[in-house]
Protein backbone atom coordinates (compact mmCIF):
# COMPACT_ATOMS: atom_id res chain seq x y z
CA UNK A 1 0.00 0.00 0.00
CA UNK A 2 1.37 3.84 -1.11
CA UNK A 3 0.40 6.01 1.67
CA UNK A 4 0.56 9.94 2.19
CA UNK A 5 -0.12 11.87 5.51
CA UNK A 6 -1.81 8.31 6.27
CA UNK A 7 -4.37 8.14 3.37
CA UNK A 8 -4.34 5.77 1.14
CA UNK A 9 -3.08 6.46 -2.36
CA UNK A 10 -2.52 3.47 -4.21
CA UNK A 11 -1.90 -0.48 -3.57
CA UNK A 12 -0.66 -3.45 -5.46
CA UNK A 13 -2.17 -6.98 -4.99
CA UNK A 14 -0.16 -10.14 -5.41
CA UNK A 15 0.02 -14.18 -4.61
CA UNK A 16 3.38 -15.36 -3.43
CA UNK A 17 2.63 -19.09 -2.62
CA UNK A 18 4.62 -21.82 -3.64
CA UNK A 19 3.98 -23.80 -6.69
CA UNK A 20 4.48 -27.76 -6.88
CA UNK A 21 8.35 -27.17 -7.16
CA UNK A 22 8.31 -25.71 -4.02
CA UNK A 23 9.36 -22.37 -5.37
CA UNK A 24 7.13 -19.16 -4.95
CA UNK A 25 7.09 -16.53 -7.51
CA UNK A 26 4.94 -13.21 -7.49
CA UNK A 27 1.53 -13.10 -9.35
CA UNK A 28 0.48 -9.40 -9.86
CA UNK A 29 -3.50 -9.31 -9.74
CA UNK A 30 -3.74 -5.51 -9.54
CA UNK A 31 -1.90 -2.51 -8.80
CA UNK A 32 -3.76 0.41 -8.46
CA UNK A 33 -2.67 4.29 -7.84
CA UNK A 34 -5.62 7.18 -7.17
CA UNK A 35 -5.85 9.46 -10.10
CA UNK A 36 -4.69 12.37 -8.87
CA UNK A 37 -1.72 11.01 -7.56
CA UNK A 38 -0.70 9.57 -11.15
CA UNK A 39 2.62 9.94 -13.59
CA UNK A 40 4.53 10.76 -10.42
CA UNK A 41 6.77 7.51 -10.22
CA UNK A 42 4.01 5.84 -7.15
CA UNK A 43 3.23 2.91 -9.17
CA UNK A 44 7.21 2.22 -10.00
CA UNK A 45 8.21 3.15 -6.45
CA UNK A 46 5.46 0.20 -5.56
CA UNK A 47 6.98 -2.42 -8.11
CA UNK A 48 10.57 -1.18 -6.62
CA UNK A 49 9.45 -2.15 -3.43
CA UNK A 50 7.92 -5.40 -3.75
CA UNK A 51 10.76 -6.55 -5.76
CA UNK A 52 13.41 -5.59 -2.57
CA UNK A 53 11.41 -7.22 -0.70
CA UNK A 54 10.64 -10.20 -1.88
CA UNK A 55 13.99 -12.57 -1.88
CA UNK A 56 14.55 -15.73 -3.76
CA UNK A 57 12.00 -15.39 -6.43
CA UNK A 58 12.31 -16.63 -10.55
CA UNK A 59 9.79 -14.29 -11.96
CA UNK A 60 7.02 -11.87 -11.36
CA UNK A 61 4.35 -11.61 -14.12
CA UNK A 62 1.08 -10.77 -14.72
CA UNK A 63 -1.85 -10.05 -17.36
CA UNK A 64 -2.93 -6.24 -18.15
CA UNK A 65 -6.00 -4.67 -16.69
CA UNK A 66 -8.64 -2.93 -18.91
CA UNK A 67 -8.02 0.90 -17.78
CA UNK A 68 -4.22 0.46 -18.47
CA UNK A 69 -4.75 -1.39 -22.43
CA UNK A 70 -7.35 1.44 -22.77
CA UNK A 71 -4.95 4.50 -21.98
CA UNK A 72 -2.52 2.62 -23.37
CA UNK A 73 -0.06 3.38 -20.56
CA UNK A 74 1.96 -0.49 -20.57
CA UNK A 75 5.04 1.56 -20.77
CA UNK A 76 5.18 1.62 -17.27
CA UNK A 77 6.19 -2.26 -17.27
CA UNK A 78 8.49 -1.96 -20.05
CA UNK A 79 10.43 1.22 -18.13
CA UNK A 80 10.72 -1.21 -14.64
CA UNK A 81 12.16 -4.16 -16.64
CA UNK A 82 9.43 -6.31 -17.76
CA UNK A 83 9.53 -7.96 -21.33
CA UNK A 84 5.56 -8.63 -22.99
CA UNK A 85 5.25 -12.46 -23.70
CA UNK A 86 1.66 -12.64 -25.38
CA UNK A 87 -0.85 -10.43 -26.29
CA UNK A 88 -4.91 -11.69 -26.23
CA UNK A 89 -6.47 -9.10 -28.15
CA UNK A 90 -10.38 -8.26 -27.53
CA UNK A 91 -10.09 -9.94 -24.08
CA UNK A 92 -12.07 -7.50 -22.54
CA UNK A 93 -14.31 -5.85 -25.57
CA UNK A 94 -13.63 -5.55 -28.99
CA UNK A 95 -10.23 -3.33 -29.62
CA UNK A 96 -9.02 -4.07 -25.80
CA UNK A 97 -6.63 -6.89 -25.49
CA UNK A 98 -4.64 -8.11 -22.05
CA UNK A 99 -0.78 -8.38 -22.36
CA UNK A 100 1.23 -11.23 -20.19
CA UNK A 101 4.11 -9.12 -19.05
CA UNK A 102 6.56 -11.29 -17.37
CA UNK A 103 9.97 -9.96 -15.21
CA UNK A 104 12.99 -12.93 -14.59
CA UNK A 105 14.62 -11.77 -11.72
CA UNK A 106 16.87 -14.58 -11.62
C1 LIG B 1 -1.03 1.80 -13.85
C2 LIG B 1 -0.84 2.76 -12.67
C3 LIG B 1 -0.82 1.95 -11.38
C4 LIG B 1 0.50 3.47 -12.86
O1 LIG B 1 0.77 4.23 -11.70
P1 LIG B 1 1.66 5.58 -11.76
O2 LIG B 1 2.02 5.93 -10.36
O3 LIG B 1 0.98 6.59 -12.57
O4 LIG B 1 2.97 5.05 -12.55
P2 LIG B 1 4.34 5.80 -12.77
O5 LIG B 1 4.24 7.25 -12.40
O6 LIG B 1 5.38 4.99 -12.06
O7 LIG B 1 4.49 5.69 -14.36
C5 LIG B 1 5.68 5.26 -14.94
C6 LIG B 1 5.56 5.27 -16.46
O8 LIG B 1 4.47 4.48 -16.92
C7 LIG B 1 3.92 5.05 -18.12
N1 LIG B 1 2.53 5.41 -17.89
C8 LIG B 1 1.86 5.33 -16.71
N2 LIG B 1 0.58 5.71 -16.90
C9 LIG B 1 0.44 6.02 -18.21
C10 LIG B 1 -0.64 6.49 -19.02
N3 LIG B 1 -1.87 6.70 -18.51
N4 LIG B 1 -0.41 6.71 -20.33
C11 LIG B 1 0.80 6.52 -20.86
N5 LIG B 1 1.87 6.09 -20.15
C12 LIG B 1 1.69 5.84 -18.84
C13 LIG B 1 4.75 6.25 -18.45
O9 LIG B 1 5.78 5.81 -19.31
C14 LIG B 1 5.29 6.62 -17.07
O10 LIG B 1 6.47 7.34 -17.13
P3 LIG B 1 6.46 8.95 -17.33
O11 LIG B 1 5.43 9.51 -16.40
O12 LIG B 1 7.87 9.32 -17.00
O13 LIG B 1 6.11 9.13 -18.78
C15 LIG B 1 -1.99 3.83 -12.62
O14 LIG B 1 -2.03 4.50 -13.85
C16 LIG B 1 -3.37 3.24 -12.34
O15 LIG B 1 -3.73 3.02 -11.17
N6 LIG B 1 -4.18 2.97 -13.38
C17 LIG B 1 -5.53 2.45 -13.20
C18 LIG B 1 -5.51 0.99 -12.77
C19 LIG B 1 -4.68 0.14 -13.71
O16 LIG B 1 -4.79 0.23 -14.92
N7 LIG B 1 -3.82 -0.71 -13.09
C20 LIG B 1 -2.93 -1.57 -13.82
C21 LIG B 1 -3.48 -2.95 -13.91
S1 LIG B 1 -2.38 -4.00 -14.90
Amino acid sequence: MATEAGKQIGYLNFNYERDASKKRNIFISYMYVKSEYRRKGIGSKMLKFLLAKKKNITWINFWTGKEIEKNKGTNIYIKNGFQKLAYQEDYYEKGVGTTLFVKRIK
